[in-house]
């Protein structure tokens, strides 16, 4: 007997349809009783660097602009971020961090030197968006700064002279010359990364080499008042367990007399299948769509390998592991600069954002913040700008249906699911995660990766005593759907009411190519 047969004979017998989703092998576990780790805010953090349109026009448009701005930045788009609430944003690269001499960027705009960008296109940049302009911009999005500073082209006396200037209220040169330039108060910097991609763009260095530049890099960042900074390491190409070993080891040996000398490990993961032949953002076919979502699934696995690697060493997981650059990177835009890395978003890059949040989510008991690469204009981008216009991608709807997980305890959860198979590969059909938010709120975050066939999920919240189910969805009729200037907004949070919940049991139905966050009260 057929599905659409059972079920016309069930309504001839006045059995309701939702039975059917009984019948169905998806089952989800929620261990609401279970609840250990935190889902650090952090884990929904940004990326913003000197590249194309991220910082010049997407953020910064200078105090003259005719473009609505608060001291040079952009309020549109400040408004925007706040609705997400971004816990925290990195600066100033990637590549761009290690050809960057922060010195340039303060004092008199007028007055600062220009400089090549030569990673990004190899344009000219008046330097006019720097320390200063960045500091003011984590204010008005009340965020925390996380700076990259420069190992491959810098000196440590250029690092650590950048932490005093911003963190020092002492007497000394740089806090003089902070004050010099109009900030009497030092400003708080906690999160600190010591070089970026230090085995390519950052300086092509071999792990041994780079753990010993660490070391006295690291030795130099000081500790200004009660400002404790919380280093970064950088880690190696995202597949080099050897690189994580190499650092870990020396971690362990350090540990004791060189305190503080790494806090955090960086891993960055592209999904992207093949870096000769990205594909189109917006023009693709069923197989790219499922090929975009198995890659993504590989960051599962670099983040259980170099978790087990950590784990040698750090058993109570001091070490964060922080995936600070992540998302899609597919072709430019036609007709945009190549050296911009401007691209459209679609329904496929919400899949892909709900599925890594939900695997950081998994692991934050060691993933303890990650930037998603980047924030405006530029790869897997929240907002996207043209002048005054501004658009909010499908990515930016992820985050704020996702953004009832920040800092909620996450809980465990098993999943049972069907399989999404094309040819001869397939994949699980439902990603998931779960949280209870600090007033008890129990919410649950389902990704139906099938984007032809609808899942139904019978679910058991272990340990809870939920009474309302209420919902929000992220879909679209077709998988390239995407926000444009000037259009309706085709991909966007709508409410959602296919879940019902009886008995402490929920059951939903995940239309197809859809993300769902339930709350249970
Ligand atoms: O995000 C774009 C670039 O990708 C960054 O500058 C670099 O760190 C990475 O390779």
């Amino acid at each position: 007997m057929t599905r659409k047969c059972l079920s016309t004979i069930l309504v001839l017998l006045h059995i309701p349809c939702a039975l059917l989703a009984q019948s169905t092998t998806n089952t989800l576990v929620v261990h609401a009783d279970a609840a250990k780790d935190t889902i650090s805010r952090y884990i929904y953090g940004q990326f913003s660097e000197h590249l194309g349109r991220c910082i010049y026009g997407g953020i910064w448009v200078g105090d003259n602009s005719s473009i609505p701005n608060t001291r040079g930045i952009r309020n549109d788009v400040v408004a925007a971020l706040k609705n997400i609430r971004v816990p925290s944003l990195r600066w100033p690269g990637g590549c761009f961090a290690d050809e960057y001499h922060w010195k340039d960027g303060i004092g008199p705009r007028a007055e600062r030197p220009k400089m090549v960008n030569s990673n990004w296109g190899g344009v000219t940049e008046d330097n006019s968006f720097g320390t200063h302009e960045f500091m003011d911009l984590c204010e008005q999005l009340g965020c925390e700064p996380v700076i990259c500073g420069n190992i491959g082209s810098g000196t440590v006396k250029e690092m650590s002279e950048w932490v005093q200037y911003l963190t020092s209220g002492g007497d000394n040169p740089m806090t003089a010359l902070r004050k010099k330039n109009g900030r009497e108060k030092p400003w708080k910097v906690k999160f600190w990364g010591v070089g970026n991609e230090t085995w390519g763009c950052g300086g092509i260095m071999s792990a041994d080499h780079y753990a010993n530049e660490l070391g006295r890099y690291s030795f130099f960042l000081k500790n200004y008042g009660d400002n404790a900074l919380y280093k970064i390491a950088s880690g190696g190409p995202s597949e080099d367990y050897s690189w994580t070993e190499t650092l870990m080891k020396k971690w362990k040996r350090s540990d004791g007399w060189l305190q503080g000398y790494m806090s955090g490990y960086s891993l960055h993961f592209y999904t992207v299948n093949d870096w000769n032949k990205k594909g189109s953002a917006t023009d693709f076919a069923e197989n790219d769509w499922f090929t975009t979502v198995s890659k993504t699934l590989e960051m599962d696995t670099l983040v259980t390998k170099h978790s087990a690697v950590m784990d040698k060493y750090d058993a109570q997981r001091r070490i964060g592991l922080i995936v600070d650059e992540w998302g899609n990177w597919f072709d430019v835009e036609p007709g945009t600069n190549p050296g911009f890395l401007y691209q459209q978003n679609t329904l496929r890059d919400a899949m892909i954002a709900a599925v890594n949040l939900n695997i950081f989510h998994k692991h934050c008991d060691r993933v303890k913040m990650a930037s998603i690469a980047q924030m405006v204009n530029v790869l897997q981008a929240m907002l996207l700008t043209r002048g005054k216009e501004i658009v909010l991608t499908p990515t930016y709807y992820v985050f704020k249906m996702y953004s009832v997980h920040q800092d909620a305890a996450l809980l465990p959860i098993d999943l049972q699911c069907e399989s999404y198979a094309t040819g001869t590969e397939s994949i699980p059909a439902i990603s998931a995660s779960a949280s209870r938010d600090r007033d008890g709120r129990i919410h649950i975050s389902l990704a139906n990766l099938n984007p032809s066939k609808a899942q139904d999920l019978r679910c058991e919240l272990k340990g809870a005593t939920g009474v309302r189910v209420t919902g929000e969805i992220i879909t679209a009729a077709t998988m390239n759907a995407c926000n444009d200037f000037g259009k309706p907004e085709a991909v966007k949070i709508r409410s959602f009411t296919g879940a019902q919940l009886r008995s402490g049991t929920l059951t939903v139905s995940i239309p197809a190519k859809s993300i769902v966050t339930l709350e249970v009260n």
